[in-house]
């Protein structure tokens, strides 16, 4: 039968297809193109140089940035308080290309090159189970054949000679990436020990502060319902109105000025703690602003609301590989309608590591009202109302404040 496989032009992967194809498969290599540096052709005549019997690479990157990197800026989307999700993000639209490629080939199976102890496993094959429930996984690194055989990458180095699989040597990096036009990851390897500095050479799209420009580059971003609709580079003068050069010019400034790198030891759905270095420069500023709009913009309670419930529940749900689920489809609803008021722009300068709000405002949108919010106004309401609102505040707090007292308690 027909396999459909998650294909990098990797090692690993490269020895899953030869594997595969010594099962007894036929194997279709996948690739998708979601934004990452990768030289695809030199991929695709890997793959077949390897025996697969085709090659399909799918460009999804307009559906990355309109489907589910937009949501996620309306949203606010962050996973355990500095994350922005790249990797997370970026899975469903693999995932569905992915199907989409194994029912065109008439593939029974998919396989991937994900370990045993990620995250990302657990993304992409529920997302294959809901969008194709009769799919076959092949997981190699959950198969003890083939984990057996494979123990470390002395091992893949022999099978790779044998089987004439070019390993290109690029002095490998003792440490593994997931690149899309999101962000970069950086785990394992030297990295796993959270106290081990990253080297500097290790950061590949964002420029290290001491190389960033010494002035700041002014932008506007204008928003419509949440929706980044239009970048303006007041420095340069230049102006983006197409979702994904928005983002792809979001994400071109921000590495030039340094903005966007972090480096933390999260949780893994899979309850292991995990080291992670990320540069996530055009979803930083269009986050950053899009939380400044939405400050002037957006209705005390619908945001405390959505807050506290519809932004971490959809982070979490992402994170865990949950998007294709009936509740995250639930919860994706709930981001909609929480942005009809969130129109209008916010200007910024980058510098040096920095997003820095110079002003928001807002043509349409009045929830702000200079005059009732002026400290130097009497108008609104009356100072005597609020002398009552704060008794009305009082009348618990003083209970309690005497029920201590009364039980000596500090
Ligand atoms: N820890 C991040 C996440 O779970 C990044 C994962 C990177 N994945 C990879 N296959 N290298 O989203
Ligand atoms: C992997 O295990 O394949 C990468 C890390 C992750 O998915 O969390």
């Amino acid at each position: 039968g027909k396999v459909c496989l998650a294909y990098s032009g990797g090692l690993d992967t490269s020895i899953i297809l030869a594997w595969l194809l010594e099962q007894g498969y036929e194997v279709i290599a996948f690739l998708a193109n979601i934004g990452q540096e990768e030289d695809f052709e030199a991929a695709e005549k890997k793959a077949l140089a390897i025996g697969a019997s085709k090659f399909v690479c799918v460009d999804v990157k307009k559906e990355f940035v309109e489907k589910v990197l937009f949501p996620a800026v309306q949203v606010n989307a962050v996973y355990e308080d500095v994350y922005l999700l790249g990797t997370a993000l970026a899975r469903p639209v693999i995932t569905k290309a992915q199907i989409d490629v194994a029912e065109q080939e008439g593939c029974f199976a998919v396989s991937h090159g994900c370990t045993g102890k990620g995250n990302d496993q657990i993304r992409f094959e529920l997302g294959f189970y809901a969008l194709k429930p009769d799919v076959q996984v092949i997981a190699p690194w959950r198969d003890p054949v083939f984990f057996n055989r494979f123990k470390g990458r002395q091992d893949l180095l022999e099978y790779a000679a044998l089987k004439n699989i070019p390993v290109t040597q690029t002095k490998s990096k003792p440490w593994s990436t997931d690149e899309n036009l999101a962000h970069i990851s950086y785990e394992a390897g030297i990295l796993e020990d959270p106290d081990t500095t990253p080297p500097k050479d290790m950061w590949k799209l964002i420029k290290n502060i001491e190389d960033t420009p010494n002035t700041p580059e002014t932008l506007t971003i204008e928003f419509s319902q949440g929706l980044p609709t239009k970048l303006i580079n007041v420095t340069t003068g230049q102006i983006f109105t197409d979702p994904t050069e928005i983002f792809l010019n979001a994400g071109y400034l921000g590495r030039k000025h340094g903005v966007g790198r972090i480096d933390i030891v999260e949780n893994r759905y899979i309850n292991l703690k995990s080291r992670g270095c990320y540069e996530q420069a055009p979803l930083t500023i269009l986050r950053t602003a899009h939380v400044s709009l939405e400050g002037l913009t957006l209705d005390k309670e619908v945001r405390h609301l959505r807050d506290q419930f519809v932004t971490p529940t959809y982070a979490k749900l992402l994170y865990n590989g949950a998007y294709f689920s009936p509740e995250c489809e639930y919860i994706r609803s709930m981001i909609k309608p929480s942005q009809t008021t969130v129109n209008g722009q916010v200007r910024l300068q980058l510098f040096k590591g920095n997003v820095i709000i110079l002003g928001r405002s807002s043509e349409t949108e009045n929830l702000y009202d200079a005059t009732e919010s002026s400290m130097d106004e009497l108008t609104g309401f009356s100072p005597e109302d609020t002398t009552g609102f704060i008794a009305i505040q009082a009348i618990r707090v003083k209970k309690y404040g005497l029920a201590k007292k009364e039980k000596k308690e500090d």
